[in-house]
């Protein structure tokens, strides 16, 4: 009946703070919902410290979850025993912003493909023919497995972590900044392959970045996450070229003529002067729109069209009443 690969729910994640007393806790989640359909690309994009990764690392099961949960395919997260999380290792795999730091200088670059292979115990032969599979699919030149990682390039180091990645044949795939440390001319080109790969294997993608412009060549819906909020969620064309939410278009408005990185450049991508209120709009303190009952209560995540949710009051005042309704189920602020 559901078409959605992945459903999360009311996630909210918090983190002690450093160096303080036991209770005093970093909300860096509230209540966050979205889902990703089979074979679609989400982008969850925000400036740093926006809560990305902690998406990431609750869905993996790698942080803690205080409320909500995780659906992906038949796993839900939390609760998995540990049989569970070994199935579900094969079927959700992720690839981190740094190759440098996730390949093992030591082992070669075939072993290291053929690694994931051996741990979850698959036979030999089937292991070659796996490894062969997935180093051409991902354009690897056969004659670099026999080198290490050192002798690469960056960009074929992401792609030995991507090979790395869907050599267990996932259905999601997790990518939380994986161009970001790469060289601008190579970002495109593991773009590319990242949407080839999903056109051609079906399979499923989470795309994090911090980059909204970058993101449109590949998602297919788009979230945007501030201060631990969704505070928009729409199909990529919505949120491109009908942004609701202030911020959201503030990312885009700081770009002339769209051509560079919209999140890096726009002023209010800068960190927050004051930390997102945990009562109000997590925006409020940076929104030129801001007024009392922004600052009283969190806007709710309500549509704005069947595809295209967004979560500010003024935004929502612009769209006449009746194509706004309240998005059934605990979606957020509730
Ligand atoms: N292990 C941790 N302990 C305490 N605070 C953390 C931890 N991990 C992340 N944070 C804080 O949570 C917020 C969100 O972090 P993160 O999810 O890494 O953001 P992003 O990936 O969007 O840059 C940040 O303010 C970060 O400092
Ligand atoms: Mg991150």
């Amino acid at each position: 009946m559901s078409r959605d690969y992945v459903k999360v729910r009311g996630l909210s994640v918090s983190y002690l703070r450093a160096g303080t007393l036991r209770k005093d806790r970093f909300q860096a989640l509230t209540k966050v919902s979205f889902e990703i359909e089979h074979n679609e690309c989400f982008a969850l994009v925000g400036e740093s410290g926006s809560g990305k990764s902690t998406v990431a690392r609750a869905l993996l099961g790698l942080t803690r979850i205080d409320e909500g949960t995780a659906r992906i395919g038949s796993f839900t997260v939390p609760g998995l025993d540990a049989r569970q999380w070994r199935e579900f290792r094969r079927e959700v795999q992720v690839v981190f912003q740094d190759p440098y730091l996730s390949l093992n200088p030591r082992l070669s670059v075939g072993t290291l493909i053929e690694e994931p292979l051996i741990i979850h115990g698959v036979a030999r032969a089937e292991r070659r023919e796996r490894v062969a599979d997935v180093v051409r699919r991902v354009r690897l030149e056969p004659e670099l497995l026999a080198g290490r990682p050192a002798q690469l390039s960056g960009g074929q180091r992401q792609r030995v972590c991507i090979a790395r990645a869907l050599v267990l044949r996932p259905r999601l795939l997790i990518a939380d900044e994986p161009v970001s440390a790469l060289d601008l001319s190579v970002q495109a080109s593991i773009i590319d392959l990242l949407a080839e790969l999903k056109e051609e294997t079906g399979l499923t993608l989470l795309f994090i970045s911090h980059d909204l412009e970058l993101v449109q060549f590949i998602a297919d819906r788009i979230g945007v996450l501030y201060g631990g909020r969704l505070i928009e969620v729409g199909s990529a064309a919505e949120v491109m070229e009908d942004p609701l939410h202030p911020y959201t278009k503030s990312l885009l408005a700081a770009v002339p003529g769209r051509l560079t990185s919209a999140v890096s450049q726009a002023p209010s991508a800068l960190p927050p002067r004051s930390a997102p209120s945990n009562t109000g709009c997590p925006y409020g303190t940076n929104c030129s729109l801001t007024d009392m009952k922004c600052q009283y209560s969190g806007p709710p995540l309500v549509m704005a069209t069947p595809t295209h949710r967004v979560a500010c009051y003024k935004a929502q005042a612009e769209k006449p009443p009746t194509t706004i309704a309240p998005v059934e189920g605990p979606l957020h602020g509730g």
